[in-house]
């Protein structure tokens, strides 16, 4: 079995961070979303893992992950040049998969419970593929499947009236026998090869395809308003680790801070939260929901329900209050104004704000 994790595609959503930086390499609690993907192959003993990089940040990608040695397993690197959709990503891996099943893993989706059970089901039956299935409340925004007596019947990509709440999760466990569906895709009505409708084509063509409902949350970390959503979900089920000297009555509820972080006397930590390595906070409070990254500076500052990417240096005056935010690497932002509303704010990597 092996693994592939795709860090192609845009990312419009997500602008400005992703005009310079990769979506999927964007942090969720000190890591990058596609981080927990790789470990999901991990758990389930995936040693040989290829990564679909695009046109932007491919580098970046292959400088985090490198030969993959820091998690022992190989990593390779296939080139898209073009995001002309996730079936084409899929077909560019032919010659890494060879004749092995495999899973795809969208690289910015976070499923909770992990693929052990979905891989057990896949192997167990033989699949030639199966679908990762979830009840959402906003079914026109994914692929939509449709079951009857245990068995899918029909596959939509983002249908206007779905006729089912089951949407597609982006984990695809298949087989070689996927790649001869994919060669004769033609482009959807928004231009894109479409891994649902390969499925769809299996199915028709009575491959032998399953599926697996999955009981945990997930998510598509596609918009700002996902990937903090995430960020929650994801410091919620998080356990408590940090150095004994960080906990002190100044230190609340579940967090890890690293241990070379700075917390001042005068500053309060309300988990959870995470505070990456070399960071420092001082006469701030920082509560639920905040993840910071490394080396950042966070002074005279409230923030809560945010996500702070490295180097970013933040130093308010005790009045402002900032929430629901997005704040790129190496961000600076100062003020001494005074404001009672709670600042919201998409900040892309350098940005500069003063006022
Ligand atoms: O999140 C699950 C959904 O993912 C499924 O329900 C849909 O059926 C599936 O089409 C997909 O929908 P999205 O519109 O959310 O896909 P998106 O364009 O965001 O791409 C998903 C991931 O695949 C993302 O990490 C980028 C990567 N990708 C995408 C394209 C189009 C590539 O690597 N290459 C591509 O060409």
């Amino acid at each position: 079995m092996k693994g592939v994790i795709l860090h192609g595609g845009s990312g419009t959503r997500l602008r400005p961070l992703t005009y310079t930086d990769v979506k999927q390499l964007l942090p969720i609690a000190g890591k990058p979303i596609s981080e927990y993907a790789l470990e999901n192959l991990m758990e389930i003993g995936i040693k040989e893992i290829n990564i679909v990089i695009g046109s932007t940040g491919g580098d970046e990608v292959k400088k985090y992950y490198g030969d993959g040695s820091r998690w022992g397993v190989n990593i390779s690197y296939t080139y898209q040049e073009k995001p002309v959709g996730i079936a084409h990503a899929i077909g560019l891996t032919k010659e890494f998969v060879q004749n092995d099943k495999f899973v795809v893993f969208l690289g910015d989706n976070y499923i909770q419970e992990g693929i052990s059970k979905l891989y057990e089901n896949f192997i167990s039956q033989d699949f030639d593929g199966m679908l990762a299935l979830v009840h959402v409340s906003n079914p026109s925004q994914f692929g939509i499947a449709e079951v009857k007596d245990g068995k899918i019947t029909k596959l939509v990509e983002k249908p206007k009236i779905p006729a089912s709440d089951l949407a597609i999760a982006g984990v695809y466990f298949l087989s070689s026998n996927v790649f001869q569906f994919i060669e004769k895709l033609v482009p959807s009505g928004r231009g894109e090869y479409e891994i649902t409708e390969a499925y769809q084509n299996m199915v028709d063509h009575k491959l032998n395809i399953g599926y697996s409902v999955i009981s945990g949350w997930f998510k598509d970390t596609g918009t700002v308003e996902d990937f903090l959503d995430c960020n929650r979900l994801v410091l919620d089920k998080m356990s408590s680790k940090s150095d004994i000297n960080k906990l002190r009555k100044n230190v609340s509820g579940r967090v890890q801070i690293a241990d070379d972080a700075f917390i001042s006397d005068n500053s309060r930590i309300l988990g959870p939260c995470f505070i990456g390595s070399g960071s420092r906070i001082e006469n701030s409070y920082i509560g639920p929901f905040t993840s910071i990254g490394n080396n950042c500076k966070i002074s005279n500052t409230e923030v809560d329900d945010t996500i702070i990417m490295d180097g970013a240096e933040i130093n308010f005056s005790s009045n402002f209050r900032m929430r629901g935010s997005l704040i790129g690497p190496n961000v600076k932002i100062k003020t001494d104004g005074k404001t009672s509303n709670p600042i919201k704010a998409v900040l892309g990597r350098d940005s500069k704000l003063e006022f």
